[in-house]
């Protein structure tokens, strides 16, 4: 049995067009571009790459990305300041702030200073709240682009056994909530937790996010489940690769993401998603 693989790059192409046209119908009605303040402090290669793709994704489909391109010796106190502007500027739809941010940023506070309605991430508490009751908003767009992925291979998920392997507060957390949502009777691992390799055995979804490569094996893969590897990492001949065995797990399973091209564009899509559904918000 070979996997059918979960093409993310052309999933995240097809809502990027969808996103593009219900934005040009808007133009039509007069309703400006959506916007996105994009925040990046200092020079991290990883984060200027991700940066990029966002804006490039952003002038494909008509949202206007306003750049704030700061210095790493930015201080909180500023970076609040310059949030809280932007919270309170009505041009302004979307914030990002890119993490990692460096070690003298408290990372939560910067996050709650995001005003829920303009919190493009997914990433405040009160929007990880919507989504725990069940009232989903703006949704953590990591997690909610591997729904995308999961709804396109088109298998029911309700009653399904999922497992989520990492437990962030922005990846691991959202996911299992996710998971919850459709349906899915859903085990979150970590660090502490017990005979992994039975849980998946047993899993019809595997979500893996912890960034160590190869983690999980591909013999532990049930035959026929859905594998969703978030995992990035680059060894040290340059490969990128995920934290499941692709190749073996290739052969179990009955859908896989590859890395890259799976679920890293899928996330720069919903983000652009998010951005149009804060323009809708702030006009409530
Ligand atoms: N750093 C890595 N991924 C992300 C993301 O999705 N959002 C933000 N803000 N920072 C990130």
């Amino acid at each position: 049995m070979s996997a059918k693989i979960i093409d993310g790059k052309t999933v995240a192409e097809n809502l990027l067009q969808v996103l593009k046209q219900e934005i040009d119908v808007r133009l039509k009605k007069g309703i400006r571009n959506p916007s996105l303040a994009v925040i990046l402090l200092g020079s991290d290669p990883a984060s200027s790459i991700y940066v990029r793709n966002k804006r490039l994704a952003c002038e494909k489909i008509g949202v206007k990305s306003i750049a704030y391109d700061l210095p790493n010796t930015t201080s909180e106190k500023e970076l609040i300041t310059l949030i809280e502007t932007l919270n309170n500027d009505a041009n302004i739809d979307g914030i990002l702030v890119q993490s990692p941010l460096p070690d003298h940023i408290n990372n939560d506070v910067i996050f709650e200073t995001i005003s829920p309605r303009k919190d493009v991430d997914g990433f405040h508490p009160k929007n990880i709240g919507l989504l725990a009751v069940r009232q989903p908003q703006l949704r953590s767009c990591t997690p909610f682009g591997v729904m995308k992925l999961i709804e396109a291979t088109q298998l029911p998920t309700r009653g399904l056994d999922a497992i989520v392997v990492g437990a962030s507060n922005h990846v691991g957390r959202p996911m299992g909530l996710e998971l919850l949502l459709a349906g899915c009777t859903v085990t979150i691992c970590h660090r502490h937790t017990q005979h992994l390799q039975q849980k998946i055995e047993l899993a019809d979804i595997v979500v893996a996010a912890v960034g160590i490569p190869g983690l999980i094996k591909g013999s532990w893969i049930k035959p026929g489940a859905i594998v969703i590897d978030i995992g990035i990492s680059r060894l040290d001949d340059g490969k990128i690769v995920g934290d499941v065995e692709f190749d073996i797990a290739k052969t179990r399973a009955g859908f896989i993401t590859p890395v890259p091209g799976g679920v890293g564009p899928m996330t720069v899509a919903t983000l652009m998603g998010n951005t149009l559904l804060a323009q809708k918000l702030s006009a409530l």
